[in-house]
């Protein structure tokens, strides 16, 4: 056994031990969606800390926990709380949750994630799904264990073209529709952080291509994917950023916002998984 694979079985053992459910699906909840837990039947909670290999987390009060049980009618493991690059976590570290539940059996990633929007056309509040992402932390390259570069490569360049999977996506589109809820989508730019962006910055982004920014999920969209998991991202906007035309956005309207893409996100899921059954 390598040694990855031995770090693995270690830590879905500390798992097992306090749950049956094998899950299919597992979800990376973002800042401000973290309420979407509540809707997780029977739910067992695990600290990070008590599980090995997994990081700990740094922000104060958060220590981050997994949380298995049925979502949506399928058997879940959602993960609340993340570690980011920027808390200097490397990237094989701040990406093991992603591992960990790939080997606790889950196939398919929902990640999720606050972000600045940079397309003019968004508001807070709105609900992106990411089609598409420019990974400006180029820290991909680091996120290696054991297995060798160039497997991992191997993967990566095969998967590379489409992270996130069409099926999916379409299935999330169909339902927002029939839901009657605007799903925009956009590509989604990941910096380093954890500072936000210059004025000349954003602009530079939007020049690019870019639709949304923001510090997280590239590195964990990236892995799922090499490991074989079908992956499906979303967006939440909390900011606007309209650099010539600042505006300041209040922490009472962004919690606001949150709570209304949260409800959207949910009533999405609770359609497309159960179609993942079929
Ligand atoms: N920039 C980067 N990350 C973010 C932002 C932003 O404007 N908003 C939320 N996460």
């Amino acid at each position: 056994m390598s040694a990855l694979e031995s770090m693995l079985e270690e830590s879905g053992q500390s798992v097992r031990r306090r749950t049956e459910l094998r899950p299919k699906v597992g979800v990376i909840l973002g800042s401000g969606l973290g309420g979407l837990a509540a809707e997780v039947e029977n739910a067992v909670v695990i600290p990070y800390y008590n599980i090995p290999h997994m990081p700990q987390l740094s922000a104060a009060g958060h220590a981050g926990e997994l949380i298995l049980g049925m979502f949506a009618g399928l058997p879940t493991v959602m993960m609340r709380g993340r570690a980011h690059l920027y808390e200097g976590h490397d990237p094989f570290k701040a990406t093991y949750g992603v591992r960990l539940m790939r080997a606790l059996g889950a196939e398919i990633l929902v990640v999720s994630n606050a972000a600045g929007g940079i397309n003019p056309r968004f508001r807070v509040g709105e609900l992106v799904l990411m089609d598409s992402h420019i990974d400006l932390m180029n820290r991909t390259g680091l996120n290696v264990s054991d297995e060798s570069a160039s497997t991992l490569a191997n993967g990566l360049v095969r998967r590379a073209r489409q992270i996130y999977s069409p099926a999916l996506m379409q299935l999330a589109l169909e339902s927002s529709q029939s839901l009657g809820i605007g799903l925009q989508r956009g590509t989604y730019l990941a910096t380093l952080g954890p500072n936000y962006e210059s004025r000349a910055e954003y602009r530079a982004f939007r020049k690019m291509g870019a639709d949304m920014v923001g510090m997280s999920t590239v590195p964990e969209a990236i892995l799922a994917a090499s490991l074989g998991m079908q992956v499906l991202a979303f967006s939440v906007i909390t900011n606007v950023a309209a650099p010539d035309c600042l505006a300041e956005t209040s922490h009472a309207d962004v919690l606001v916002a949150a709570e209304q893409a949260q409800k959207h996100l949910l009533g999405i899921l609770k359609r497309v998984l159960p179609e993942t059954r079929r």
